[in-house]
């Protein structure tokens, strides 16, 4: 699968923007403000149907469409409306998000997600995209745990303990269909981890699920609060032992972050979902040495891929697409 072609109208900086690409390298280079993480953005809301920016990003045009061609075994053409009348369409077919990562699965590896790396939300959200493209229903499972969350929420207020009683035990099946699923992702991740070949230490994934008990149960209703989440599993990374957010460095963590991305990969490509990758900077903070052990990771694979760079990266044979203007 691959992304022949795309047209952007009044999206950001670009009043009018079309490009067709390699199904291979693809590197969009520019100055500062040229335009790369937009266009970055462009392709990711294409095959999601939203941005990996911000939700709420502001926009100074009222409407912007993105259109593109993505060849797989079929044709599929999309165009995606922003703006108040919003529309995601696949082959002039309205579709939803869930359809879009089903049908056009992507990666995604940014300064954003960096900066989110060390949350647990963050971990475990990557962990249910693992689990997702074998098991889409966790969606499902995700999102009703989080509306009886909201409703206990309400309860809580109103000291309706029994029907608390029963929202708990449906939050308990959820959830613990949930953990199971990020259980077994993280199995293949460590095994995935453990060849990556990109970091000469052992990173591993440490998981324990929250179990739900009369302790938690009566503290939930004390403070009123919510404690058994999907947010709430303990989760760490360890290198050679030591948790990576207390003992390594800036580069490390970016190359970790980078290792768990590439399992995903890897683990896509295993199930015939051949993702397309989009990364966004990949050198910051990285040396000369390691920048290019991730570019022949990189080269090794089949997949399509975006990367944005201010003018470091060169890879032969790559498709660059330069932008002009910025500052
Ligand atoms: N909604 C918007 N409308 C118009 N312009 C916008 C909007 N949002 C962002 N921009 C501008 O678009 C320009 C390009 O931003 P972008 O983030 O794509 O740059 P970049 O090439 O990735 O830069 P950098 O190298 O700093 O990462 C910036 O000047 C930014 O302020
Ligand atoms: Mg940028």
């Amino acid at each position: 699968m691959y992304l022949d072609s795309i047209s952007i109208s009044n999206f950001r900086n670009y009043k009018y923007f079309t490009k067709t690409f390699s199904p291979q390298i693809n590197i969009i280079k520019g100055t500062n403000a040229s335009g790369k993480t937009n266009l970055l953005d462009s392709i990711y809301i294409l095959l999601n149907s939203h941005s990996f920016i911000k939700k709420n990003y502001m926009n100074k045009y009222n409407e912007s469409i993105i259109k593109g061609t993505i060849k797989k075994e079929i044709t599929y053409n999309i165009t995606v409306t922003l703006g108040k009348n919003k529309k995601s369409q696949i082959n002039s077919k309205t579709h939803t998000l869930k359809d879009f990562k089903l049908i056009f699965p992507s990666v995604i590896f940014s300064i954003k997600d960096f900066f989110n790396f060390n949350e647990k939300k963050y971990i475990l959200s990557l962990i249910d995209k693992f689990s997702f493209i074998e098991n889409p229903n966790i969606i499902e499972n995700i999102i009703n745990t989080l509306k009886q969350l909201k409703l206990k929420h309400i309860l809580f207020e109103k000291k309706d303990f029994n029907t608390i009683k029963i929202i708990n035990k449906n939050i308990t099946t959820n959830m613990q269909t949930i953990q199971r699923k990020r259980n077994s992702s993280i199995q293949a991740i460590n095994s995935y981890l453990q060849n990556q070949n990109i970091i000469p230490k052992k990173i591993q994934i440490q998981y324990k699920p929250l179990s739900f008990d009369e302790k938690i149960a009566n503290l939930e209703i004390q403070t009123k609060h919510n404690i058994f989440t999907p947010y709430k599993d303990s989760i760490e990374i360890l290198l050679d032992e030591n948790n990576i957010f207390s003992y390594s460095s800036l580069g490390e963590k970016k190359m970790i972050l980078f290792s768990l991305i590439m399992s995903l990969v890897e683990h896509y490509n295993n199930l015939n979902k051949a993702p397309i990758i989009l990364i966004d900077d990949l050198e910051g903070d990285i040396s000369n040495t390691n920048l290019q052990k991730m570019i022949e990771k990189i080269i090794l694979l089949n997949n399509q891929v975006f990367i944005t760079t201010l003018e470091n990266i060169n890879i032969k044979n790559a498709n660059v697409i330069a932008l002009s203007g910025g500052i």
